[in-house]
């Protein structure tokens, strides 16, 4: 599930909530609204998906999907173009690791971090200024901080690796959620800022809860197969083999002005998984255009939905409010070209994907209304509905999983399943084929 649009009324509804009973393995870091588990529950119900079948999610964020996948004994497979989604991802779906080597393991280095920081000299460890300009200003003090970097470093010199990678997820988790000072509202800021925090304590406490999550996984006999890709949804064909999967449970970027890569910039940051702005900007660059943050010049997506007569007058109609409005900075100017690269960036995704499934494959989208432009209505569901079926995919239904309202303009925003089937291309008539691009 995206993060509704600031101007929207959101709290996130009990609906959108990851349930107690679903926590195991789900909760160990997760984007604040990422869609809830039961919702991939049913519609693999939905689908009939049984465990001789393979189940994708091209977007696949923190693992949702395939978590609960492999919890339920079908075999899964992700992309995800985020490093640090994808690093939570594949650790999520590491359920081999001994428990109480975790813990033991990781009471050595709270330990050995402890012993350091009690005999530290007040001087603080900082990142260097590359590393530290990449951050949202104030998302941590310096003390956390000082203590954060000190643990990173006993956890990267223990000597057997095995649990470094849950240790890590471990801190991103605790980094979000009580060593930072972000604030999700949803939409990340930053919040109180805290002079100090209990980095050590904060780890452990996450450290345990994944130890005893593997200690009950490991008490069932066995489990599928569950691979998580870093690539690009609109590039798949790289990664994933032809006629090999039987149905999609995803929820893509929506247009937006939400800049992913700034909700999981701590974590990237301390965790390595990006050093400079250049990795950073390559990062955005595997995205989905979905906001004016990560729009480039030489970015051609919007080739895919030239002659789509809906999204041309949507670009046509957010462009007129900007002139209408007088609005001249360069965001504003970007927002009907970033409508345009977002439906042509999933136009190209829906495009690449069809030879990876099998005939009769069942799709279900998880997207939500927008109105961040000038307030201008994106129906993201009926838009990407129509996008599909010129692609061959029959729409099977659109199910509104929720609404929201809009506080500015009090409008209903649907969040909603578009639910596809691909049919297959050998069981078409070619005329039926209204294939954009290719
Ligand atoms: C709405 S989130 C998915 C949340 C996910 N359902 C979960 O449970 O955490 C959308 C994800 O799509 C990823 N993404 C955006 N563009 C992508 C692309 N071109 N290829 C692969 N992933 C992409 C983003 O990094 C983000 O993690």
């Amino acid at each position: 599930m995206d993060t509704p649009d600031p101007s929207a009324a959101c709290r996130p509804s009990a609906i959108n909530q990851l349930q107690a009973q679903d926590r195991a393995g789900h909760n160990w870091y997760r984007f604040v609204l990422s869609f809830p588990p039961h919702l991939v529950r049913d519609y693999l119900k939905r689908f009939g998906i049984t465990s001789d079948q393979q189940v994708l999610d091209p977007f696949c964020g923190t693992g949702t999907t395939l978590v609960e996948c492999k919890k339920l004994g079908i075999p899964s497979v992700g992309v995800e173009a985020n490093a640090m989604a994808h690093f939570a991802s594949q650790v999520k779906l590491d359920w081999t690791l001994n428990p109480d080597q975790l813990r033991r393991q990781a009471h050595e280095v709270a330990e050995r971090t402890q012993t350091l920081l009690a005999s530290d000299r007040g001087e603080l460890r900082r990142l260097e200024p590359d590393r530290q300009q990449l951050l949202l200003k104030n998302s941590i003090s310096p003390r956390p901080l000082h203590k954060t970097l000190t643990l990173l470093e006993q956890l990267q010199q223990h000597s057997d690796h095995r649990p470094l990678p849950h240790g890590q997820l471990a801190l991103a988790k605790a980094l979000v959620s009580k060593i930072g000072n972000l604030h999700f509202g949803p939409e990340v800021g930053i919040g109180t800022i805290k002079a100090d925090a209990p980095v050590v304590e904060a780890w452990l406490t996450e450290v345990g809860a994944i130890a005893q999550d593997l200690q009950d996984f490991q008490s069932q006999a066995s489990f599928p197969p569950a691979i998580v890709h870093q690539g690009d949804a609109r590039q798949m064909r790289q990664v994933l083999t032809p006629g090999t999967i039987d149905a999609v449970i995803t929820s893509p970027p929506y247009p937006n002005e939400k800049d992913y890569t700034r909700t999981t910039r701590l974590e990237s940051v301390l965790l390595g998984l990006i050093r400079d702005r250049a990795a950073l900007k390559a990062l955005k660059q595997g995205l989905v255009r979905s906001n004016t943050r990560n729009v480039y010049k030489l970015d051609q997506d919007d080739q895919w939905i030239a002659s789509h007569p809906e999204i041309q007058r949507l670009a046509a109609a957010i462009e007129a409010k900007r002139i209408e409005l007088g609005k001249t900075s360069g965001f504003e100017r970007l927002y009907a070209r970033v409508t345009k690269l977002y439906f042509g960036g999933m136009a190209q995704h829906l495009a690449d994907l069809r030879p990876i499934l099998r005939p009769g494959a069942h799709l279900a989208y998880v997207v939500g209304d927008q109105a961040s432009f000038f307030r201008i209505l994106i129906h993201t569901g009926e838009l990407l509905a129509a996008i599909a079926q010129s692609l061959g995919y029959e729409l099977v239904s659109i199910d509104l999983f929720r609404t929201r309202r809009a506080t500015a303009t009090r409008a209903e925003l649907r969040e909603e399943v578009v639910v596809l089937r691909w049919v297959g291309d050998g069981q078409r008539p070619l005329s039926e084929h209204r294939s954009l691009q290719n």
